[in-house]
Protein backbone atom coordinates (compact mmCIF):
# COMPACT_ATOMS: atom_id res chain seq x y z
CA UNK A 1 0.00 0.00 0.00
CA UNK A 2 1.62 3.19 -0.92
CA UNK A 3 -0.09 5.52 1.24
CA UNK A 4 1.21 3.59 4.23
CA UNK A 5 4.91 2.95 2.79
CA UNK A 6 4.94 6.72 2.50
CA UNK A 7 4.27 7.30 6.02
CA UNK A 8 7.56 5.63 6.79
CA UNK A 9 10.12 8.31 7.84
CA UNK A 10 13.25 9.07 5.81
CA UNK A 11 15.70 10.44 8.88
CA UNK A 12 14.03 9.50 12.28
CA UNK A 13 15.36 6.01 13.69
CA UNK A 14 13.31 3.31 13.46
CA UNK A 15 13.63 -0.49 13.25
CA UNK A 16 13.39 -2.04 9.94
CA UNK A 17 9.91 -3.36 10.69
CA UNK A 18 7.95 -4.04 13.96
CA UNK A 19 7.69 -2.72 17.42
CA UNK A 20 9.83 -0.50 19.39
CA UNK A 21 9.74 1.67 22.37
CA UNK A 22 12.07 3.15 24.69
CA UNK A 23 15.62 4.22 24.00
CA UNK A 24 17.46 2.60 26.49
CA UNK A 25 21.30 2.74 27.47
CA UNK A 26 22.83 5.37 24.91
CA UNK A 27 26.52 6.22 25.34
CA UNK A 28 29.17 6.61 23.26
CA UNK A 29 31.76 4.56 23.13
CA UNK A 30 35.27 4.93 20.79
CA UNK A 31 33.94 6.57 18.05
CA UNK A 32 30.14 5.43 18.07
CA UNK A 33 26.96 6.46 19.50
CA UNK A 34 25.07 3.66 20.87
CA UNK A 35 21.34 3.24 21.29
CA UNK A 36 19.84 0.39 22.08
CA UNK A 37 16.08 -0.11 22.05
CA UNK A 38 12.98 -1.87 23.53
CA UNK A 39 12.26 -3.96 20.46
CA UNK A 40 9.56 -7.06 19.49
CA UNK A 41 11.28 -9.07 17.01
CA UNK A 42 8.06 -11.17 16.05
CA UNK A 43 5.26 -8.31 15.70
CA UNK A 44 4.41 -4.63 15.40
CA UNK A 45 2.42 -4.70 18.48
CA UNK A 46 4.32 -4.80 22.44
CA UNK A 47 5.38 -8.00 23.21
CA UNK A 48 8.71 -10.33 23.38
CA UNK A 49 10.72 -7.17 24.50
CA UNK A 50 14.46 -7.80 23.18
CA UNK A 51 17.38 -5.13 23.43
CA UNK A 52 17.71 -3.58 19.55
CA UNK A 53 21.06 -2.43 18.84
CA UNK A 54 22.27 0.73 16.28
CA UNK A 55 24.96 2.62 16.19
CA UNK A 56 26.32 5.64 14.48
CA UNK A 57 29.12 8.54 14.11
CA UNK A 58 26.87 11.96 14.00
CA UNK A 59 23.52 10.46 15.91
CA UNK A 60 21.98 10.88 12.42
CA UNK A 61 22.39 8.00 10.41
CA UNK A 62 22.55 4.94 12.12
CA UNK A 63 23.74 1.43 11.32
CA UNK A 64 21.46 -2.13 12.74
CA UNK A 65 23.28 -4.38 14.54
CA UNK A 66 22.16 -7.52 16.39
CA UNK A 67 20.43 -7.86 19.07
CA UNK A 68 22.41 -7.35 22.51
CA UNK A 69 20.14 -8.69 24.46
CA UNK A 70 17.05 -11.00 24.29
CA UNK A 71 14.69 -12.84 27.15
CA UNK A 72 16.69 -15.72 27.79
CA UNK A 73 17.24 -16.09 31.44
CA UNK A 74 14.26 -16.90 34.22
CA UNK A 75 14.98 -13.03 35.75
CA UNK A 76 13.72 -11.88 32.63
CA UNK A 77 12.18 -14.18 30.61
CA UNK A 78 9.00 -11.93 30.51
CA UNK A 79 10.96 -9.21 28.74
CA UNK A 80 14.56 -6.92 28.38
CA UNK A 81 12.59 -4.09 29.82
CA UNK A 82 14.63 -0.57 30.10
CA UNK A 83 17.61 0.81 31.69
CA UNK A 84 20.73 2.71 31.32
CA UNK A 85 24.42 2.70 31.20
CA UNK A 86 27.08 3.94 33.40
CA UNK A 87 30.15 4.45 32.45
CA UNK A 88 32.77 4.02 35.31
CA UNK A 89 36.13 6.08 35.68
CA UNK A 90 38.59 3.06 34.23
CA UNK A 91 35.56 2.73 30.84
CA UNK A 92 34.01 -0.32 32.18
CA UNK A 93 30.30 0.19 31.24
CA UNK A 94 27.55 -1.12 33.50
CA UNK A 95 24.03 -1.85 31.98
CA UNK A 96 21.19 -2.06 34.66
CA UNK A 97 18.35 -2.88 33.03
CA UNK A 98 14.83 -4.14 34.33
CA UNK A 99 14.11 -7.83 33.98
CA UNK A 100 10.17 -9.32 34.10
CA UNK A 101 10.85 -12.80 35.30
CA UNK A 102 8.81 -16.01 34.62
CA UNK A 103 6.82 -15.14 37.87
CA UNK A 104 6.05 -11.57 36.31
CA UNK A 105 7.88 -9.72 39.26
CA UNK A 106 10.08 -6.78 37.98
CA UNK A 107 13.59 -7.13 38.93
CA UNK A 108 16.63 -4.98 38.24
CA UNK A 109 19.92 -6.78 36.17
CA UNK A 110 23.43 -5.72 35.31
CA UNK A 111 24.59 -6.80 32.09
CA UNK A 112 28.14 -5.78 30.70
CA UNK A 113 29.80 -5.71 26.73
CA UNK A 114 32.34 -9.08 26.85
CA UNK A 115 35.22 -6.83 25.43
CA UNK A 116 35.20 -3.26 25.76
CA UNK A 117 37.94 -2.86 23.09
CA UNK A 118 34.98 -3.23 20.36
CA UNK A 119 33.91 -0.47 19.41
CA UNK A 120 31.06 -1.83 18.06
CA UNK A 121 30.40 -3.72 21.57
CA UNK A 122 28.25 -6.53 20.51
CA UNK A 123 28.68 -9.03 22.79
CA UNK A 124 27.06 -8.10 26.02
CA UNK A 125 26.92 -11.18 28.99
CA UNK A 126 24.44 -10.88 31.72
CA UNK A 127 26.08 -11.07 35.47
CA UNK A 128 25.62 -14.47 36.29
CA UNK A 129 24.45 -13.45 39.97
CA UNK A 130 21.14 -11.68 38.79
CA UNK A 131 19.24 -10.11 39.52
CA UNK A 132 20.92 -7.65 41.41
CA UNK A 133 17.60 -5.97 42.77
CA UNK A 134 14.35 -7.43 43.91
CA UNK A 135 11.45 -5.30 45.05
CA UNK A 136 11.64 -3.90 48.18
CA UNK A 137 9.00 -4.47 51.12
CA UNK A 138 6.31 -1.90 50.78
CA UNK A 139 6.49 -1.86 47.04
CA UNK A 140 4.41 -3.55 44.54
CA UNK A 141 6.14 -6.32 42.38
CA UNK A 142 5.13 -4.97 38.77
CA UNK A 143 6.16 -0.80 40.39
CA UNK A 144 9.61 -1.30 40.06
CA UNK A 145 11.41 -0.50 36.80
CA UNK A 146 13.97 1.28 34.71
CA UNK A 147 17.25 2.10 36.38
CA UNK A 148 18.85 5.58 36.04
CA UNK A 149 22.88 5.92 35.08
CA UNK A 150 24.70 5.98 38.44
CA UNK A 151 26.41 9.33 39.37
CA UNK A 152 29.12 9.13 42.47
CA UNK A 153 28.08 9.77 46.00
CA UNK A 154 29.73 11.68 48.72
CA UNK A 155 31.96 8.84 49.65
CA UNK A 156 34.72 7.79 47.65
CA UNK A 157 33.94 4.59 45.20
CA UNK A 158 30.22 5.03 46.10
CA UNK A 159 27.22 5.37 43.40
CA UNK A 160 24.03 6.44 43.56
CA UNK A 161 21.42 5.97 41.20
CA UNK A 162 17.22 5.88 41.23
CA UNK A 163 14.49 3.46 40.65
CA UNK A 164 10.84 4.78 39.51
CA UNK A 165 7.87 3.46 41.82
CA UNK A 166 4.52 4.61 43.03
CA UNK A 167 2.58 3.76 46.83
CA UNK A 168 -0.87 4.45 46.49
CA UNK A 169 -1.12 7.22 44.05
CA UNK A 170 2.05 8.80 44.59
CA UNK A 171 5.03 8.58 42.38
CA UNK A 172 8.33 8.20 43.57
CA UNK A 173 11.82 7.93 43.08
CA UNK A 174 13.51 5.16 44.78
CA UNK A 175 17.35 6.27 45.34
CA UNK A 176 20.04 3.02 46.01
CA UNK A 177 23.59 3.33 46.85
CA UNK A 178 26.27 0.71 45.49
CA UNK A 179 29.73 0.76 45.00
CA UNK A 180 30.05 -2.78 43.04
CA UNK A 181 26.63 -2.74 40.51
CA UNK A 182 25.98 -5.99 42.14
CA UNK A 183 24.95 -5.23 45.84
CA UNK A 184 22.46 -2.13 46.86
CA UNK A 185 21.46 -0.71 49.64
CA UNK A 186 18.27 1.08 49.82
CA UNK A 187 18.57 4.65 51.10
CA UNK A 188 15.94 5.96 53.83
CA UNK A 189 14.64 9.42 51.93
CA UNK A 190 13.29 8.84 48.30
CA UNK A 191 14.95 11.59 45.85
CA UNK A 192 11.42 12.97 45.33
CA UNK A 193 7.58 12.12 45.35
CA UNK A 194 4.76 13.34 43.79
CA UNK A 195 1.01 12.70 45.33
CA UNK A 196 -1.65 11.98 42.40
CA UNK A 197 1.21 10.97 39.51
CA UNK A 198 0.88 7.45 39.85
CA UNK A 199 3.64 4.76 38.40
CA UNK A 200 6.89 6.41 37.53
CA UNK A 201 8.50 4.72 34.90
CA UNK A 202 11.73 5.65 32.85
CA UNK A 203 12.93 8.63 35.88
CA UNK A 204 15.83 10.66 34.41
CA UNK A 205 18.08 12.70 37.00
CA UNK A 206 21.18 14.61 35.68
CA UNK A 207 22.53 18.29 36.02
CA UNK A 208 22.58 20.98 34.01
CA UNK A 209 25.52 24.35 33.89
CA UNK A 210 22.94 27.70 34.70
CA UNK A 211 26.32 29.37 33.51
CA UNK A 212 27.71 27.27 30.60
CA UNK A 213 25.94 26.28 27.04
CA UNK A 214 27.69 22.92 27.45
CA UNK A 215 26.05 19.65 29.25
CA UNK A 216 27.27 17.77 32.02
CA UNK A 217 28.51 14.52 33.21
CA UNK A 218 25.58 12.66 34.89
CA UNK A 219 28.19 13.09 38.02
CA UNK A 220 28.88 16.21 37.81
CA UNK A 221 28.12 18.43 40.95
CA UNK A 222 28.60 21.79 42.18
CA UNK A 223 28.62 25.61 42.25
CA UNK A 224 26.26 26.98 38.47
CA UNK A 225 24.52 23.39 38.60
CA UNK A 226 21.28 22.61 38.68
CA UNK A 227 19.43 19.51 38.78
CA UNK A 228 16.47 17.92 36.22
CA UNK A 229 14.52 15.23 37.51
CA UNK A 230 11.95 14.08 34.66
CA UNK A 231 9.27 11.24 35.65
CA UNK A 232 7.24 9.25 32.38
CA UNK A 233 3.91 9.07 34.28
CA UNK A 234 2.06 6.06 33.35
CA UNK A 235 -1.19 7.30 33.94
CA UNK A 236 -1.21 10.06 31.75
CA UNK A 237 2.05 8.80 29.28
CA UNK A 238 3.87 11.38 29.65
CA UNK A 239 7.29 13.13 30.37
CA UNK A 240 6.78 15.75 33.09
CA UNK A 241 9.93 17.53 34.57
CA UNK A 242 10.80 19.98 37.08
CA UNK A 243 14.02 22.45 37.52
CA UNK A 244 15.67 22.30 41.16
CA UNK A 245 18.66 22.07 43.30
CA UNK A 246 20.25 18.49 44.73
CA UNK A 247 21.77 18.13 48.04
CA UNK A 248 24.59 15.42 47.54
CA UNK A 249 25.27 15.21 51.07
CA UNK A 250 21.85 15.15 52.12
CA UNK A 251 20.47 13.47 49.05
CA UNK A 252 17.97 15.51 48.40
CA UNK A 253 16.38 17.08 45.57
CA UNK A 254 14.47 20.12 45.85
CA UNK A 255 12.07 21.38 42.91
CA UNK A 256 12.66 25.78 42.36
CA UNK A 257 8.72 25.77 41.89
CA UNK A 258 7.26 23.72 43.97
CA UNK A 259 3.87 25.18 43.68
CA UNK A 260 4.13 23.95 39.95
CA UNK A 261 2.40 20.15 40.54
CA UNK A 262 4.55 19.63 43.14
CA UNK A 263 7.74 20.14 41.19
CA UNK A 264 6.72 17.94 38.50
CA UNK A 265 4.22 20.50 36.27
CA UNK A 266 6.37 20.72 33.20
CA UNK A 267 6.16 18.65 30.21
CA UNK A 268 9.46 17.88 27.87
CA UNK A 269 6.91 17.18 25.01
CA UNK A 270 3.44 18.34 24.69
CA UNK A 271 2.69 15.80 21.70
CA UNK A 272 3.29 12.47 21.73
CA UNK A 273 6.38 11.54 23.20
CA UNK A 274 7.38 9.65 26.21
CA UNK A 275 9.87 7.30 28.35
CA UNK A 276 12.96 9.70 26.95
CA UNK A 277 16.33 9.08 28.47
CA UNK A 278 19.48 11.75 28.18
CA UNK A 279 23.27 10.62 28.25
CA UNK A 280 26.15 12.33 28.50
CA UNK A 281 28.50 12.89 25.32
CA UNK A 282 31.83 13.13 25.92
CA UNK A 283 33.05 13.91 22.41
CA UNK A 284 30.78 17.02 22.19
CA UNK A 285 30.64 17.79 25.65
CA UNK A 286 26.70 17.78 25.64
CA UNK A 287 23.64 16.31 27.07
CA UNK A 288 21.44 14.51 24.46
CA UNK A 289 17.98 13.59 24.98
CA UNK A 290 16.24 10.70 23.26
CA UNK A 291 12.33 9.94 23.43
CA UNK A 292 10.02 7.50 22.12
CA UNK A 293 7.25 8.91 19.47
CA UNK A 294 4.38 6.17 19.58
CA UNK A 295 1.42 5.83 17.59
CA UNK A 296 -1.75 7.20 18.00
CA UNK A 297 -3.80 5.15 14.97
CA UNK A 298 -5.05 1.19 15.78
CA UNK A 299 -3.09 -1.83 16.34
CA UNK A 300 -4.68 -3.23 13.72
CA UNK A 301 -3.51 -0.17 11.36
CA UNK A 302 0.06 -1.52 12.79
CA UNK A 303 -0.14 -4.50 12.06
CA UNK A 304 -1.56 -3.64 8.74
CA UNK A 305 1.66 -1.22 7.84
CA UNK A 306 4.28 -3.90 9.79
CA UNK A 307 6.21 -1.13 12.07
CA UNK A 308 5.25 0.80 14.82
CA UNK A 309 7.12 3.78 16.74
CA UNK A 310 10.25 5.78 15.81
CA UNK A 311 12.56 7.43 17.83
CA UNK A 312 13.15 11.36 18.35
CA UNK A 313 15.73 13.15 16.70
CA UNK A 314 18.42 13.26 19.58
CA UNK A 315 17.89 16.70 21.14
CA UNK A 316 20.83 19.02 23.42
CA UNK A 317 19.03 19.58 26.35
CA UNK A 318 20.58 23.08 28.39
CA UNK A 319 19.31 25.19 31.14
CA UNK A 320 16.95 28.17 29.55
CA UNK A 321 19.29 30.93 31.34
CA UNK A 322 16.64 33.63 30.03
CA UNK A 323 13.52 32.17 31.88
CA UNK A 324 15.43 30.01 34.75
CA UNK A 325 12.18 27.93 34.57
CA UNK A 326 12.51 25.88 31.36
CA UNK A 327 14.55 23.54 29.50
CA UNK A 328 15.84 24.60 26.26
CA UNK A 329 15.82 21.47 24.04
CA UNK A 330 17.04 21.47 20.10
CA UNK A 331 17.85 18.99 17.66
CA UNK A 332 21.16 17.91 17.37
CA UNK A 333 23.31 20.25 14.96
CA UNK A 334 23.97 16.89 12.95
CA UNK A 335 20.79 17.07 11.95
CA UNK A 336 21.66 20.01 9.33
CA UNK A 337 24.25 17.53 7.33
CA UNK A 338 21.24 16.09 5.95
CA UNK A 339 20.41 19.75 4.31
CA UNK A 340 20.08 19.37 0.77
CA UNK A 341 21.78 23.01 -0.60
CA UNK A 342 20.40 26.69 0.18
CA UNK A 343 17.71 27.07 1.90
CA UNK A 344 14.57 28.89 0.71
CA UNK A 345 14.00 32.31 2.16
CA UNK A 346 10.58 33.89 2.10
CA UNK A 347 9.02 37.00 4.04
CA UNK A 348 5.11 37.13 4.04
CA UNK A 349 2.77 39.73 5.12
CA UNK A 350 -0.01 37.86 6.65
CA UNK A 351 -3.43 39.68 6.48
CA UNK A 352 -6.05 38.75 9.10
CA UNK A 353 -8.00 35.31 7.73
CA UNK A 354 -4.93 34.72 5.34
CA UNK A 355 -3.20 31.60 4.20
CA UNK A 356 -0.25 31.42 1.96
CA UNK A 357 1.63 28.13 0.24
CA UNK A 358 5.25 28.27 0.09
CA UNK A 359 6.57 25.88 -3.27
CA UNK A 360 8.80 23.74 -2.17
CA UNK A 361 9.77 20.08 -3.93
CA UNK A 362 8.53 17.79 -1.87
CA UNK A 363 7.22 18.76 1.28
CA UNK A 364 7.53 15.61 3.26
CA UNK A 365 11.27 15.89 4.37
CA UNK A 366 11.54 19.83 5.79
CA UNK A 367 13.68 21.46 8.77
CA UNK A 368 11.94 24.96 8.87
CA UNK A 369 12.52 27.99 10.95
CA UNK A 370 10.24 30.41 11.31
CA UNK A 371 9.41 33.65 13.10
CA UNK A 372 7.00 36.32 13.45
CA UNK A 373 6.20 39.46 14.21
CA UNK A 374 3.18 41.10 15.02
CA UNK A 375 1.73 44.43 15.34
CA UNK A 376 2.09 45.70 18.42
CA UNK A 377 -1.01 47.83 18.39
CA UNK A 378 -2.97 44.63 18.53
CA UNK A 379 -0.52 43.76 20.92
CA UNK A 380 -1.69 46.61 23.45
CA UNK A 381 -5.87 45.83 22.30
CA UNK A 382 -5.29 41.80 24.33
CA UNK A 383 -3.57 43.44 27.49
CA UNK A 384 -6.77 45.72 27.33
CA UNK A 385 -9.30 43.33 26.67
CA UNK A 386 -11.18 41.76 28.88
CA UNK A 387 -9.05 38.34 30.44
CA UNK A 388 -10.51 35.37 28.02
CA UNK A 389 -8.87 31.97 29.29
CA UNK A 390 -7.10 29.76 25.85
CA UNK A 391 -5.68 26.44 25.99
CA UNK A 392 -4.48 24.72 22.87
CA UNK A 393 -6.26 21.69 24.09
CA UNK A 394 -9.89 22.90 24.75
CA UNK A 395 -9.74 26.27 22.40
CA UNK A 396 -10.71 24.91 19.52
CA UNK A 397 -8.09 24.14 17.20
CA UNK A 398 -7.05 26.30 14.28
CA UNK A 399 -10.09 26.82 13.03
CA UNK A 400 -10.90 28.97 15.65
CA UNK A 401 -10.13 32.49 15.57
CA UNK A 402 -8.83 35.22 18.43
CA UNK A 403 -7.67 38.68 17.72
CA UNK A 404 -4.10 37.44 18.19
CA UNK A 405 -3.75 34.04 16.71
CA UNK A 406 -3.59 31.56 15.55
CA UNK A 407 -1.10 32.58 13.15
CA UNK A 408 2.19 29.71 11.92
CA UNK A 409 2.99 26.74 9.31
CA UNK A 410 0.49 24.45 7.78
CA UNK A 411 2.77 21.12 7.14
CA UNK A 412 1.64 17.78 5.49
CA UNK A 413 -1.56 19.25 4.00
CA UNK A 414 -3.30 19.13 0.50
CA UNK A 415 -4.21 21.38 -2.22
CA UNK A 416 -7.49 21.74 -0.85
CA UNK A 417 -6.59 21.73 2.79
CA UNK A 418 -8.72 19.24 3.55
CA UNK A 419 -5.82 17.21 5.40
CA UNK A 420 -3.45 20.17 7.26
CA UNK A 421 -1.51 20.03 10.38
CA UNK A 422 -1.59 23.14 11.58
CA UNK A 423 1.36 24.32 14.35
CA UNK A 424 1.12 27.94 15.69
CA UNK A 425 1.23 30.31 17.97
CA UNK A 426 -2.47 32.24 19.53
CA UNK A 427 -1.78 35.38 22.39
CA UNK A 428 -3.95 35.71 24.90
CA UNK A 429 -4.63 37.26 27.83
CA UNK A 430 -3.09 35.24 30.80
CA UNK A 431 -4.58 35.27 34.43
CA UNK A 432 -1.63 38.10 35.70
CA UNK A 433 -3.32 40.55 32.83
CA UNK A 434 -0.44 40.30 30.62
CA UNK A 435 -0.21 39.00 27.14
CA UNK A 436 0.83 34.75 26.95
CA UNK A 437 1.65 33.02 24.04
CA UNK A 438 0.19 29.45 23.31
CA UNK A 439 2.10 26.44 21.15
CA UNK A 440 0.00 24.37 19.78
CA UNK A 441 -0.27 21.38 17.05
CA UNK A 442 -3.33 20.79 15.95
CA UNK A 443 -4.35 16.91 14.72
CA UNK A 444 -7.74 17.25 14.52
CA UNK A 445 -7.68 17.58 10.48
CA UNK A 446 -4.14 15.74 9.97
CA UNK A 447 -5.70 12.40 8.80
CA UNK A 448 -9.66 11.47 7.01
CA UNK A 449 -8.26 7.85 7.99
CA UNK A 450 -10.29 6.25 10.68
CA UNK A 451 -9.59 5.42 14.26
CA UNK A 452 -6.68 7.78 14.69
CA UNK A 453 -6.53 10.02 17.25
CA UNK A 454 -7.33 13.74 16.96
CA UNK A 455 -6.32 16.01 19.21
CA UNK A 456 -4.90 19.41 19.71
CA UNK A 457 -1.60 19.36 21.87
CA UNK A 458 0.36 22.00 23.46
CA UNK A 459 0.99 24.89 25.92
CA UNK A 460 2.00 28.53 26.89
CA UNK A 461 5.52 29.40 26.05
CA UNK A 462 7.36 32.09 28.04
CA UNK A 463 8.25 34.81 24.89
CA UNK A 464 10.12 37.76 26.48
CA UNK A 465 10.38 41.33 25.64
CA UNK A 466 12.51 41.75 22.28
CA UNK A 467 11.87 38.35 21.56
CA UNK A 468 10.06 37.35 17.64
CA UNK A 469 7.93 34.31 18.17
CA UNK A 470 10.05 31.75 16.81
CA UNK A 471 9.37 28.18 15.59
CA UNK A 472 11.68 25.10 14.02
CA UNK A 473 9.58 22.22 12.17
CA UNK A 474 11.60 19.06 11.61
CA UNK A 475 8.81 17.20 9.58
CA UNK A 476 9.37 13.96 8.24
CA UNK A 477 6.35 12.05 6.59
CA UNK A 478 4.40 11.29 9.43
CA UNK A 479 5.84 12.71 12.21
CA UNK A 480 6.83 16.57 13.20
CA UNK A 481 8.54 17.78 15.94
CA UNK A 482 8.19 21.55 16.48
CA UNK A 483 10.19 23.40 19.01
CA UNK A 484 9.04 27.07 20.20
CA UNK A 485 11.19 29.87 21.58
CA UNK A 486 14.45 28.05 20.66
CA UNK A 487 13.01 25.09 22.76
CA UNK A 488 11.45 26.35 25.43
CA UNK A 489 8.08 23.87 24.40
CA UNK A 490 8.41 21.34 22.25
CA UNK A 491 5.51 19.15 20.61
CA UNK A 492 5.55 16.30 18.39
CA UNK A 493 2.89 15.18 16.52
CA UNK A 494 2.23 11.83 14.54
CA UNK A 495 0.21 12.15 11.83
CA UNK A 496 -1.24 9.70 9.40
CA UNK A 497 -2.07 11.70 6.32
CA UNK A 498 -4.24 9.95 3.49
CA UNK A 499 -4.60 12.59 0.60
CA UNK A 500 -1.04 14.36 1.46
CA UNK A 501 0.74 11.89 0.36
CA UNK A 502 3.62 11.78 -2.11
CA UNK A 503 3.56 14.83 -4.58
CA UNK A 504 0.52 15.92 -2.73
CA UNK A 505 1.64 16.96 0.32
CA UNK A 506 1.90 20.92 0.54
CA UNK A 507 3.34 23.35 2.58
CA UNK A 508 1.77 27.09 3.83
CA UNK A 509 2.01 29.79 6.15
CA UNK A 510 -0.87 31.09 7.72
CA UNK A 511 -2.37 33.47 10.29
CA UNK A 512 -5.90 33.00 11.07
CA UNK A 513 -5.90 35.77 13.66
CA UNK A 514 -9.02 38.61 13.44
CA UNK A 515 -6.94 41.77 14.75
CA UNK A 516 -3.74 41.54 13.35
CA UNK A 517 -1.44 40.64 10.24
CA UNK A 518 1.39 39.18 10.99
CA UNK A 519 5.03 38.97 8.88
CA UNK A 520 5.85 35.50 8.75
CA UNK A 521 9.99 35.13 7.79
CA UNK A 522 10.86 31.33 7.25
CA UNK A 523 13.99 29.35 5.79
CA UNK A 524 13.12 26.30 4.52
CA UNK A 525 15.48 23.24 3.81
CA UNK A 526 15.18 19.87 1.91
CA UNK A 527 16.20 17.66 4.14
CA UNK A 528 17.94 14.05 2.54
CA UNK A 529 17.27 10.54 4.14
CA UNK A 530 19.40 9.37 6.81
CA UNK A 531 19.62 6.30 5.07
CA UNK A 532 19.29 3.73 8.00
CA UNK A 533 20.82 0.49 7.02
CA UNK A 534 22.41 -3.01 8.81
CA UNK A 535 26.08 -2.92 9.36
CA UNK A 536 28.17 -4.21 7.42
CA UNK A 537 29.66 -7.05 9.51
CA UNK A 538 31.49 -8.93 6.84
CA UNK A 539 33.41 -6.04 6.08
CA UNK A 540 35.42 -5.73 9.60
C1 LIG B 1 7.91 2.54 29.39
C2 LIG B 1 7.98 1.09 29.82
C3 LIG B 1 9.00 0.90 30.92
C4 LIG B 1 9.34 -0.55 30.78
C5 LIG B 1 9.29 -0.75 29.29
C6 LIG B 1 8.79 -2.09 28.85
O1 LIG B 1 7.36 2.69 28.14
O2 LIG B 1 6.69 0.63 30.22
O3 LIG B 1 8.52 1.25 32.20
O4 LIG B 1 10.60 -0.86 31.30
O5 LIG B 1 8.45 0.26 28.77
O6 LIG B 1 8.88 -2.25 27.46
Amino acid sequence: NAMLSWQRTAYHFQPQKNWMNDPNGPLYHKGWYHLFYQYNPDSAIWGNITWGHAVSKDLIHWLYLPFAMVPDQWYDINGVWTGSATILPDGQIMMLYTGDTDDYVQVQNLAYPTNLSDPLLLDWVKYKGNPVLVPPPGIGVKDFRDPTTAWTGPQNGQWLLTIGSKIGKTGIALVYETSNFTSFKLLDEVLHAVPGTGMWECVDFYPVSTEKTNGLDTSYNGPGVKHVLKASLDDNKQDHYAIGTYDLTKNKWTPDNPELDCGIGLKLDYGKYYASKTFYDPKKQRRVLWGWIGETDSESADLQKGWASVQSIPRTVLYDKKTGTHLLQWPVEEIESLRAGDPIVKQVNLQPGSIELLHVDSAAELDIEASFEVDKVALQGIIEADHVGFSCSTSGGAASRGILGPFGVVVIADQTLSELTPVYFYISKGADGRAETHFCADQTRSSEAPGVAKQVYGSSVPVLDGEKHSMRLLVDHSIVESFAQGGRTVITSRIYPTKAVNGAARLFVFNNATGSSVTASVKIWSLESANIQSFPLQDL
